[in-house]
């Protein structure tokens, strides 16, 4: 019989291990890879890690309080399930599971419209705090329609993801011949999703009385005209460097974000997000919330909605470890003063929030 997760998985590292052990090939390089030279992925980790911390001592942390809220909602860390599609091919149940794993351990789950089981199921299988997110495949008419089942369907905020005006080339998928399923009539609806522009943001702001996220916001400029447009929360993301390569690591654009939302909105972030650590960092900055993308399908891929639920748990204890050790007891009294710019001192990827994986 195999031990409790909580002896099996005493570190994410053992998580991300037993998630490669789990995933053939084509499931495997769909969730880790990004564009092209992979630049942009590698970016990521490269901006985390070339922060450092700036702890202060003698400051009682015997209480710490790791936990935040979502859209008003309570959660047990400012971190959600970013939207990941095709999740399915990831783990059975796809996002229904990952719904189950949010709810048992209390963060927020964003869906994504290119998930199965889908909108009504996901929201059935379990009582989370969530978003969901959409691909827009056709006209206006046709969002209104999917903004309705999402409120019908208890979410409680609607994002639109605007950094994939066109699909890009995933140079791993393409060299394995992966073709996904879910990709499949894609390019019927493309024409829409490329046409986005700010009058849709407009409308859409005029009709629906939901709170709107915009994910994949990479510059102050489109910040700044998110928050004139009334948008709730801006998302900075660069798709976890799966759409433009060469792009800017999402801790390098957060600060520049901050600075021009000027607390008019919320601002969110993904892209590498590996470590309570890297977490931290990305509250430090002045983040609200931070996706996880890769990690929430590995922690799925790990071990299922157990494995998501570890993953979570060991993420918690190193956000509390880190908390502590900086002299903070709460996410509210973390700062920029807490972080420094620093040389990275290993040569970023996917997996060097991991330097003792074989
Ligand atoms: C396998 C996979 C599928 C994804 N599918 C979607 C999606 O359907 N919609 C979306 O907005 N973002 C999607 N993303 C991007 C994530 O929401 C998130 O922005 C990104 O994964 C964050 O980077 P990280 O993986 O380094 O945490 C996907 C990411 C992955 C890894």
């Amino acid at each position: 019989m195999n031990a409790p997760l909580d002896q099996q998985f005493l570190t994410l590292q053992e998580i991300v291990a037993a998630a490669r052990a789990s995933l053939p090939p084509a499931p495997w390089s769909y969730l880790i890879g990004g564009a092209e030279t992979e630049t942009t992925v590698r970016r990521n980790r490269h901006a985390l890690d070339s922060l450092a911390f700036r702890p202060r001592v003698l400051r009682d942390v015997s209480k710490i309080d790791s936990s935040s809220t979502f859209l008003k909602q309570k959660v047990r860390l400012p971190v959600m399930l970013a939207p990941i599609g095709g999740l399915e091919s990831i783990a059975e149940g796809g996002a229904a599971a990952a719904a189950r794993g949010a709810a048992q351990f209390g963060v927020a789950q964003m869906l994504s419209s290119v998930c199965q089981p889908g909108l009504e199921k996901t929201a059935q299988a379990a009582d989370t705090v969530r978003v969901f997110q959409l691909y827009v495949r056709g006209d206006d008419a046709w969002i209104d329609g999917h903004v309705r089942r999402a409120k019908d369907n208890g979410f409680c905020a609607f994002c639109l993801t605007v950094d994939v005006a066109v699909y890009s080339r995933r140079e791993r998928d393409l060299l394995g011949r992966f073709i996904k399923p879910w990709r499949k009539g894609a390019s019927e609806g493309a024409p829409f999703q490329a046409g986005l522009n700010w009058d849709h943001v407009k409308r859409f702001k005029d009709k629906h009385d939901v709170p709107l996220i915009l994910k994949g916001i990479a510059t102050a400029e489109d910040a700044e005209l998110a928050v004139q447009h009334g948008v709730e929360v801006v998302y900075v993301s660069n798709h976890g460097g799966r759409q433009l390569d060469h792009g800017l690591g999402s801790a390098a654009v957060l600060p520049q974000v901050v600075e021009a939302v000027k607390g008019k909105a919320e601002v969110w972030v993904d892209g590498g997000v590996m470590r309570g650590t890297d977490v931290v960092k990305m509250i430090a900055l002045g983040a609200r919330a931070v996706g996880i993308g890769r990690l929430c399908g590995l922690g799925l891929a790990a071990a299922g909605v157990p494995g998501l639920v570890r993953t979570l748990e060991l993420l918690e204890e190193e956000i509390r470890t880190s908390l502590g050790l900086l002299g903070v007891t709460s996410f509210a009294e973390l700062t920029p003063a807490h972080l420094a710019a620093a040389p990275a001192v290993s040569v970023p990827d996917t997996f060097s929030a991991f330097p003792l994986l074989k």
